[in-house]
């Protein structure tokens, strides 16, 4: 019989994009996103519930209508910079209904829970790259509500038995552009759907910092294609499945890549340059983010197949093409 799985924020970017992974893999899939930005969620091989995740009566009907094997939770506010503005907000979604969402599984015996965390719980590299084990200071509320989450979960772990895997991701990036599958924020805040636009609606893009201590002055980042978060996602599942002891980890290539590198890259898929205006650094913007992912790769047995930049960006192309 095929297991089903509950994931929320499914019809966002990633979870999206693991939700057909998990189809394809013969899970049975129920998405419950509240589609917050009326963005159109128009998939066969998933069963959407519009609902929000943290809604008791629907949670139960959910738990008491189906044998929920595990949940996969992608729901939450993600833009760093409103956060900031209105932390009120994002602790309540990210913080307040995840424990709401907890609290329902623990009364409906589901076990099984994978979380979309992300590097914004290290705040400013010590040292890189990013080891699972570096000290924990956000420097953002949302990055407070992803630390908040990791330790809910551990203390349910201890006290409940609750098996969690929480997936600390760097930069998310690509699209599976044949699946009709990509980022489609609003407002945009990833660097390269920006860059993409700009490129091809011939507009200025911003670069934060050109002054910083990285060979070409711009930040580095560590870009995973979103099909590699998929797969991992799908080994830590299977991980949890087979009874393995709850944790967090890094993902990642390992690789960074500065703002100027994917500049190139853009134009050189794009066909086109890029007008650049070079502006001061954002507050909070570590010069280097990159992660040391061996611990995924030696627990989990994954690593990154697509994440090449020239592959994340034409996949992330052609997801643009086909929207616009
Ligand atoms: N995109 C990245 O690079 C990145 C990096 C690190 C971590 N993450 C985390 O990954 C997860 C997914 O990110 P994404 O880029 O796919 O975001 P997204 O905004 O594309 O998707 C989030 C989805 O959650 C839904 N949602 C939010 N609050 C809800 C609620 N209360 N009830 C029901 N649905 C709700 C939204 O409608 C949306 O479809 C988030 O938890 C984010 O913090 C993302």
């Amino acid at each position: 019989m095929k297991k089903t799985i509950l994931v929320t924020g499914g019809a966002g970017y990633i979870g999206s994009c693991v939700a057909h992974l998990l189809h394809t893999k013969g899970y049975e899939v129920i998405i419950l996103d509240k589609l917050i930005y009326a963005q159109k969620f128009e998939h066969s091989w998933a069963k959407l519930i519009q609902a929000d995740f943290a809604d008791k009566d629907i949670l139960k009907k959910i738990f008491t209508e189906n044998k929920i094997e595990a949940v996969l939770h992608f729901a939450a506010f993600i833009e760093v910079g409103r956060s900031v503005k209105d932390p009120a907000d994002f602790y309540n979604n990210n913080v307040v209904k995840t424990l709401a969402l907890l609290e329902e599984m623990q009364k409906h015996k589901v076990k099984n829970f994978i979380f979309s965390s992300s590097c914004a719980v290290y705040g400013t590299p010590q040292k890189l790259p990013l080891r699972e084990d570096h000290p924990k200071k956000p420097i953002s509320p949302y990055g407070n509500t992803k630390l908040a989450v990791e330790m809910i979960l551990e203390d349910f772990a201890n006290a409940y038995g609750m098996s969690f895997v929480g997936l600390r991701y760097f930069n998310a990036a690509g699209a599976i552009p044949e699946e009709g599958l990509g980022e489609q924020h609003e407002p945009e805040t990833h660097i390269i759907p920006l860059l993409l636009k700009a490129a091809m609606q011939n507009k200025e893009f911003k670069i934060f910092g050109t002054d910083y201590s990285t060979p070409d002055g711009t930040c580095i980042r560590d870009y995973l294609h979103v099909k590699d978060l998929a797969t991992a996602h799908c080994k830590a599942l299977e991980y949890l499945l087979n009874g393995a002891t709850s944790n967090c980890f890094n993902l990642g290539t390992g690789t960074g890549y500065s703002v100027r590198e994917l500049i190139n890259i853009v134009e050189q898929v794009v066909g086109t340059v890029v007008k650049i205006q070079e502006c001061e650094r954002r507050e909070g913007d570590p010069a280097v983010l990159v992660s040391d992912a061996s611990t995924v790769h030696d627990v989990l047995g994954w690593k990154s197949e697509f994440s090449d930049l020239g592959n994340i960006i034409r996949d992330a192309y052609e997801f643009e093409v086909i929207k616009s």
